[in-house]
């Protein structure tokens, strides 16, 4: 074949593809799809309306074409519906949080339709295979859409879909196709590998619902080798944990579970991280109490040093169902950190503070406890790294508590020696003065500032006693007024109100 000819062959091609398009365009853009011939044949995923008794069991499902389904399957017309959409699947079974999140979601919303799409045979197939069926399906989720729309009247603004892994791909593209906009796409960790790179019609984007919220589990490793993808590819992007990797999703806790277990849960254990996003989303239907907050971001490394804590101008927003609906033109990251069973909430503090000192010292890496007291609880002995300390030198770290301790009242905290010798413990100058902490709280936005107990230093001792501070009654007090407090307050630590 010539080269002309190969052109004109191809010409030929794209020409015949435009007109097929075409064709599928006027047939979808014609609105009562009743009187008009749709061709549902083709669909191979099923639909299957759940119910709130049987959350695990598929009794009923809903036929595209055939409208007598939706009477028999009870489908609610005037409720909300979700639409949980799996990913790839080894075994080719429903993996166990299907059922759990049908139950969450019916345990919140009891009135609503929650409908699982399942398309087990398409995604258990060779990784890429699967990956490239996503569109099929996506499609077929559309048609599903538009069928119930037309059919029904049913307006998509009441649709939420939910997709996990390659299910988050398949909800954006079936979000990009439907003739009315879907209301909102949940993407839970949506897979990384042959998308990270992809265009914006054959992944998930902001584009394909009204709305797009997406939680980043396990986005370990380089772009496209990673299992979840690593951009941002909704309006809210939130990064758990820095999005990398989970709390309680390590080797060590593998091998506990599958000697507790055995390795029938072994599936979910490799892809403990990926599957937390399920998870935390079943969180926030179950626990509204414990709603976990995350804040935006420019990186995951600011996020630890407990920089990042402010709710001004949405920066801050719920993680999970009850999410804000911010659509801000960039889309933002946002972080949190969690704790490794549900509920997962913990309470965020950004701690800062300067290190005074006659000499010129420097440590880096140093293990620190704190222990946080409150009006309502306290929590000791929290342990963490402090990556550098030098003199004259101020820093910014991050602490979590699991437990709500109310207001701060008191900070203590201690530089613990670690195991090996080291020169400056022998000269005996491991040793900074502490004025004062400044405190925020990113779960209820307060600042506070701690100053030393006893005097107007208080000194962090290597391998020494805990420091402690107490709170201060406002920023710009006067010494005079500072003692006074402190001794009103030294005098009755726990008394009510401080004022
Ligand atoms: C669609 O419905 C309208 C009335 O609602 C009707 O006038 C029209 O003929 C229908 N279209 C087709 C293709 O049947
Ligand atoms: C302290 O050490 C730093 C470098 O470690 C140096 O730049 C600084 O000049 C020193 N200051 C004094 C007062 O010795
Ligand atoms: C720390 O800063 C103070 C002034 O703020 C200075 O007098 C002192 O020499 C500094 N210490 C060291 C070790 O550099
Ligand atoms: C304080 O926290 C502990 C968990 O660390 C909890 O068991 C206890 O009930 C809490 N107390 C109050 C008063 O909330």
């Amino acid at each position: 074949m010539g080269k002309e000819s190969l052109l004109l062959f191809l010409w030929i091609y794209v020409a015949k593809t435009w007109a097929s398009l075409a064709i599928s365009t006027e047939a979808t853009s014609l609105s009562n799809t009743t009187d008009w011939v749709v061709d549902y044949s083709n669909i191979q995923t099923k639909f299957s309306l759940r119910t709130a008794d049987e959350p695990e069991d598929d009794l009923c499902y809903l036929v595209p074409g055939q409208p007598e389904t939706i009477s028999q399957c009870n489908f609610n017309p005037n409720e909300q519906t979700f639409l949980v959409i799996h990913g790839w699947t080894v075994t080719g079974m429903f993996e166990s949080w299907v059922s759990k999140l049908v139950y969450a979601l019916y345990k919140r919303e009891p009135a609503s339709n929650v409908i699982v799409v399942d398309w087990l045979h398409r995604a258990h197939q060779h990784y890429p295979t699967s990956a490239a069926y996503t569109r099929l399906v996506g499609q077929d989720l559309a048609h599903f859409l538009n069928w119930i729309e037309a059919e029904l009247d049913y307006p998509l603004e009441r649709s939420h879909l939910l997709g996990y892994s390659l299910g988050a791909h398949v909800a954006g593209i079936a979000g990009y196709l439907t003739k009315k906009k879907v209301n909102r796409i949940t993407g839970l960790d949506p897979a990384g590998p042959n998308f990270e790179y992809a265009d914006e019609q054959s992944s998930l984007s902001p584009d394909d619902a009204e709305f797009v919220d997406v939680l980043h589990t396990n986005t370990r490793g380089s772009p496209d080798l990673s299992i979840g993808i690593k951009r941002p590819v909704g309006h809210v992007d939130i990064y758990p944990n820095g999005g990398s990797f989970q709390p309680g999703c390590d080797l060590h806790k593998a091998m506990y579970m599958i000697a507790a277990a055995g390795f029938k849960e072994m599936d979910q254990l490799v892809k403990c991280s990926h599957e937390r996003s399920v998870h935390l989303f079943i969180d926030s239907l179950l626990n509204e109490h414990k709603q976990s907050l995350a804040f935006r971001c420019g990186a995951k490394e600011t996020f630890d040093r407990g920089l990042c804590l402010s709710c001004r101008k949405n920066r801050c927003n719920k993680v999970g169902y009850e999410v804000k609906k911010v659509r801000s033109r960039r889309s933002s990251r946002m972080y949190l950190k969690t704790r490794e069973i549900m509920p997962y909430k913990v309470f965020h503090y950004q701690i800062k503070l300067h290190f005074f000192s006659q000499k010129n010292i420097s440590f880096t890496v140093q293990p620190v406890q704190v222990s946080l007291h409150g009006t309502q609880n306290e929590t000791e002995n929290i342990a963490l790294v402090l990556p550098a300390m030098s003199t004259n030198k101020t820093i910014s770290f991050l602490l979590t508590t699991d437990v709500n301790i109310g207001e701060l009242l008191m900070v203590k905290m201690k530089w613990e020696k670690d195991s090996y010798f080291s020169w400056s413990d022998w000269w005996g100058s491991s040793s900074f003065m502490i004025r004062k902490l400044r405190v925020k709280a990113g779960e209820t936005q307060a600042k506070v500032e701690f100053h030393a107990q006893n005097g107007d230093f208080a000194e962090l001792k290597r391998g020494g006693d805990f420091a402690t501070f107490v709170r201060s009654k406002e920023s710009h007090v006067s010494k005079r007024h500072a003692r006074e407090h402190r001794r009103r307050m030294y005098a009755s630590p726990w008394g009510k109100k401080m004022d």
